[in-house]
Order: C-alpha cells, then structure tokens, then sequence
C-alpha cells in the first residue's frame, strides 16, 4: 500500500501547494486503490488524494474500505483533512485504520472513529 500511495504521490499535480500526497485504500475484496491529490487553477476545485483514490476503488466496484495509507511530506502529520473524514465515513465504519505516513513510513495509525466521532452519516438517511 505504502509503494502505491508513493508512486501515486509522485504524479500528484500540486502547482499551487506544492504539497504531493498519496492515498492507497484497501478495500473488502482485498483490491488496492491509489490517488493523489489534483489541484486547480480555480482553487476549490482542487482535489485530495483521498478523494482520488475513493473515485477509484468506486469505478473499480469496491463499496467498503478497510484501510487506508496517505503520504505526506513535512515535519507535521499529514492527517485526512475534514472533508475527507467526512468522504472516508461514507464507505467504513469507525473501525477503519487511517496509516498516516511520511515518505519513510507510517508515523501514526487511527481509527476513523476517533478522527471523526458523532459522525452524520449514510445511516442518518436510512430509511
Ligand atoms: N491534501 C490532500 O490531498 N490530502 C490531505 O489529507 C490533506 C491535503 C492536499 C490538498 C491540496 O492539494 C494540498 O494537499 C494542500 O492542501
């Protein structure tokens, strides 16, 4: 997973940040899933990796993640912004692991329950 969210984070297309991530899911049937994170002239249209990779594991027929890894660089944690905890929720469950890593390794892992308690989500809309 690390070596594809690598490879992922080498084609990230960052003009503006300047700031690569990589993602890799690892979905239930066991498949694997990078994106990186594609930015925009018109900033917020830009795109996380995380966001990337989850657009690739639905087109590939995956509903549900497992894990994830997303790389980074820089001194601080590359922790899932908001947005993309919200995105994550919609396909795990609180137990789903979040590997944050640099490009040495994973330097944290979390549940995505404790990354985003109290979640709304898809059950909210159950009917
Ligand atoms: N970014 C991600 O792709 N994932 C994260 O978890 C944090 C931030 C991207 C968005 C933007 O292209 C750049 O990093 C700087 O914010």
């Amino acid at each position: 997973m690390m070596k594809l969210a690598l490879a992922a984070k080498e084609r990230a297309y960052a003009p503006y940040s300047r700031f690569s991530v990589g993602a890799c899911i690892r979905a239930e049937s066991g498949r694997l899933y990078a994106g990186c994170n594609v930015e925009n002239a018109a900033y917020p249209q830009g795109q996380c990796a995380e966001a990337s990779a989850i657009a690739a594991m639905v087109a590939g027929g995956d509903r549900r993640i497992v894990e994830i890894v997303i790389v980074g660089d820089g001194e601080a944690l590359c922790a899932p912004c908001g947005g993309c905890r919200q995105r994550l929720n919609e396909f795990a469950d609180g137990t789903m692991s979040v590997h944050m890593a640099g490009p040495q390794g994973v330097r944290q892992t979390a549940k995505l329950g404790d990354l985003l308690p109290l979640a709304f989500g898809p059950h909210n809309l159950a009917t």
